[in-house]
């Protein structure tokens, strides 16, 4: 097994000419490295890992010790690129049921990702008379679902625990000057760490966005950028093999990408990828849907449709080399339930045979399959993923004609919100939405 993610296509692209997108990967990747393409201002993810500093690490190494000493609970609170890359990481890595489990660190818990009033209340409820810190992540400083969950945990903690302790142990990541959490972090003299200009939210996760969370975990964010350096530095081959290989597929009709794992603790990975790949390619009526599913799961549910349903999917696989713990199935004398014939195998063996026979079934359906393997669920490769993913959607998005690191299209549901919730400044959309509701 290679030592870094291989991509492997070939079940992806029979009777598929790809090679002739081969020159417009490179020119997508030219584009992207010489700064020359839109969105050039939103390009400072891409030789984040290699300057990442020893003073960075020992300061967010630092924050995230005092924060494990003095909470039980560490609030994370942000949305979007501000919540999803931390969350993807901590999932991958942590044991399944760590919430129910006391492995001595805090639990790290996530606010400020939705406006959900009983999740909020539930969490609350949590961590009422227990020490909890708060790391409020916002680039802009003024979403609207992070601030809301600021302002109700920053009271509580406050009161339940004192200002003094609230000051040292709320950390703010946020812009270097601009915007309300800056000025506020300011004010009450939290420690603070800065967001780049130039890294958007959705390329933020190896930067304080995700480092900060992550190291509170207790994770080594040392190896995490280990492996992002190795994909930045060696990486570019798989690049762009997945690069021209999903433009390819949807060149030819596939319209949506399925990205599927067979590994449960990779879940939010993929809603980290969903969010990569949906926010920086979905533009001028262009892109490819990315969905995901668990699997062998979500093959009870929703394997009909990717067997059998309308053809204009493809599915990427990510498969995982190693489990960290192994189960041998035991022999059963009764062998009522007929599962002798694999006595003696090991849990993950099934895996990787259900994989394959998916695979293979998938293809037979008409539902071309990528194969990307990892050779285990570490920091290490953990990290090679998220910057692989970062710079194959930098290159796949210029090759589909987009600027890939905009998103517009998410205001207009903000614009709506606030005119309902008739915020200062929307008066005029607040009495129009009122008279097109009446209408
Ligand atoms: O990728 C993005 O830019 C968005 O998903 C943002 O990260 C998200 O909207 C949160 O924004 P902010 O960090 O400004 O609160």
């Amino acid at each position: 097994m290679s030592e870094k993610i291989q991509v492997i296509s070939q079940y992806a692209l029979q009777g598929i000419e790809a090679q002739s997108l081969r020159n417009a990967a490179l020119a997508a990747q030219q584009t992207l490295e010489s700064g020359s393409g839109e969105g050039n201002d939103f390009l400072g993810w891409l030789h984040l890992p290699s300057s990442i500093d020893e003073s960075q690490l020992l300061a967010i190494e630092k924050s995230a010790a005092q924060l494990r000493q003095q909470c039980e609970y560490v609030i994370t609170i942000g949305i979007g690129g501000s919540y999803l890359g931390a969350k993807a990481v901590i999932e991958a890595l942590s044991d399944h049921f760590a919430a129910y489990k006391n492995n001595g660190g805090p639990k790290v818990v996530f606010a400020g990702n939705n406006i959900g009033e009983d999740y909020l209340y539930d969490l609350m409820d949590l961590v009422r008379g227990h020490k909890f810190g708060i790391i409020v992540i916002s680039k802009s400083g003024t979403t609207t679902e992070p601030a809301i969950a600021f302002r109700l945990f920053k009271e509580m903690l406050e009161k339940q625990e004192g200002k003094e302790f609230a000051q040292r142990n709320i950390i703010a990541v946020t812009d270097a000057h601009r915007g309300a959490l800056r000025v506020l972090a300011t004010q009450e003299g939290y420690d603070t760490y800065v967001i780049p200009d130039d890294v958007g939210g959705r390329f933020s996760v190896l930067t304080p966005v995700g480092l900060l969370p992550i190291a509170v975990a207790g994770f080594d964010i040392r190896a995490l950028v280990a492996g992002a350096v190795e994909m930045e530095q060696d990486g570019d081959e798989q690049v762009l093999n997945y690069a021209i290989a999903r433009n390819a597929l949807y060149q030819d009709g596939k319209k949506i990408e399925i990205l599927a794992n067979f590994t449960p603790r990779l879940h939010f990975l993929a809603e980290w990828w969903k969010q990569l790949y949906g926010e920086s390619e979905g533009k001028d009526h262009k892109g490819i849907f990315p969905a995901s599913v668990d699997l062998t799961t979500d093959l009870h549910s929703m394997g009909q449709m990717i067997q059998d349903g309308e053809r204009t999917i493809f599915e990427t696989v990510l498969s995982v080399g190693d489990q960290q713990h192994e189960i041998i199935i035991p022999s059963d004398d009764a062998d009522l339930d007929g599962l002798n014939y694999i006595a003696g195998k090991n849990v993950d063996y099934v895996n990787k045979m259900a994989e394959l026979g998916t695979r293979l079934a998938h293809v037979d359906g008409g539902v071309p399959n990528l194969l990307i393997t990892i050779p285990a669920v570490t920091e290490r490769y953990i990290g090679q993923l998220i910057y692989f993913f970062e710079k194959a959607c930098g290159v796949s998005g210029y090759m589909l004609g987009v600027n890939p690191f905009n998103q517009p299209g998410v205001e207009a549901y903000k614009k709506n919100m606030f005119a309902l919730l008739e915020k200062p400044g929307h008066e005029e959309a607040t009495a129009q939405i009122k008279a097109r509701l009446k209408s």
